[in-house]
């Protein structure tokens, strides 16, 4: 079954932590199972959701060390609607640790066997590198989703992403593909964001998702209030550009799975 999907760049900053926290809740608020998996141990995406990095006992780096089961790391915080798999600073190890192991690259992939049939939606969070961390996301998943900030150097390094996508696909995980590139933080008056946008879907076409996410500091502000901006502002074009992308992902991932 193929419902896992990593929100990936290598790029900082441009908005994967707010798409990942973000579609999880308008998936959610569509009826759909989610969980939501933070990979990063910067734990943005933990604390966006209303989570205290410190009062973590089990995290997303034990699940990857198999020092506990998925299932025991899960929380289901109140209100928010999705299931979360926290992370903490303590994940920043598991990069180093990881080396050392057989099978490195495919420990969140086993990890999540037996949990991925309890969702429509796992979607995971990935550090802004092309790490072991996110090659383990890869390796899980059944798609891609790559936020991308409409600006200057918004391409450069898209090509080494590719790259290890389509490495990964060859040695250890045929089935994946890319779901689609998301133009995030996107202001419509600023020239070089409508260029950037249309070099995008030369290149890429049918895999530009048609929703656009504006910026908009509704979507700025929830993270620090600890709740997605459906919570926050439900009525803020944050909200609407996020429910519309949901809506269009499920379309998509309908059409992928025939
Ligand atoms: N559409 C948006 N409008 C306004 N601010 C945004 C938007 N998307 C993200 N941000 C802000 O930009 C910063 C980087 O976004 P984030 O999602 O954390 O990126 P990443 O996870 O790729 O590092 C954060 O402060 C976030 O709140
Ligand atoms: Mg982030």
């Amino acid at each position: 079954m193929g419902n896992i999907f990593a929100v990936t760049n290598q790029k900082g900053g441009v908005g994967k932590t707010t798409t990942t926290v973000n579609l999880a809740a308008s998936l959610a608020e569509y009826g759909k199972k989610v969980l939501m998996i933070d990979l990063d141990p910067q734990g943005n995406a933990t604390t966006g959701c209303g989570l205290d990095k410190d009062d973590i006992n089990n995290s997303s780096y034990e699940v990857i060390m198999a020092e506990a089961r998925a299932a025991d790391t899960i929380i289901s915080p109140e209100g928010l609607g999705f299931d979360v798999m926290p992370t903490n600073s303590d994940l920043t190890a598991a990069e180093v640790e990881l080396l050392e192991i057989k099978l490195r690259e495919h420990r969140l992939r086993i990890a999540l066997e037996s949990t991925r049939e309890k969702y429509d939606y796992i979607l995971i969070d990935c550090p802004p590198s092309l790490s072991m961390l996110t090659v383990n996301a890869l390796v899980a998943s059944q798609g891609v989703l790559i936020p991308i900030q409409c600006e200057y150097y918004a391409l450069e390094g898209l090509s080494s992403l590719l790259r290890t996508i389509e490495r990964v696909k060859q040695r250890a995980n045929p089935q994946l593909d890319i779901t689609g590139l998301l133009r995030t933080m996107f202001d419509a008056r600023n020239n070089l964001a409508n260029q950037v946008s249309r070099q995008l879907i030369n290149h890429f076409q049918n895999k530009v998702f048609h929703s656009i996410i504006p910026r908009n500091v509704r979507l700025a502000e929830a993270p620090s209030h600890g709740m997605p901006v459906l919570a926050y502002d439900r009525g803020s074009r944050g909200s609407i550009a996020y429910m519309a992308l949901a809506s269009e992902f499920m379309r998509r991932q309908k059409k992928a799975n025939g």
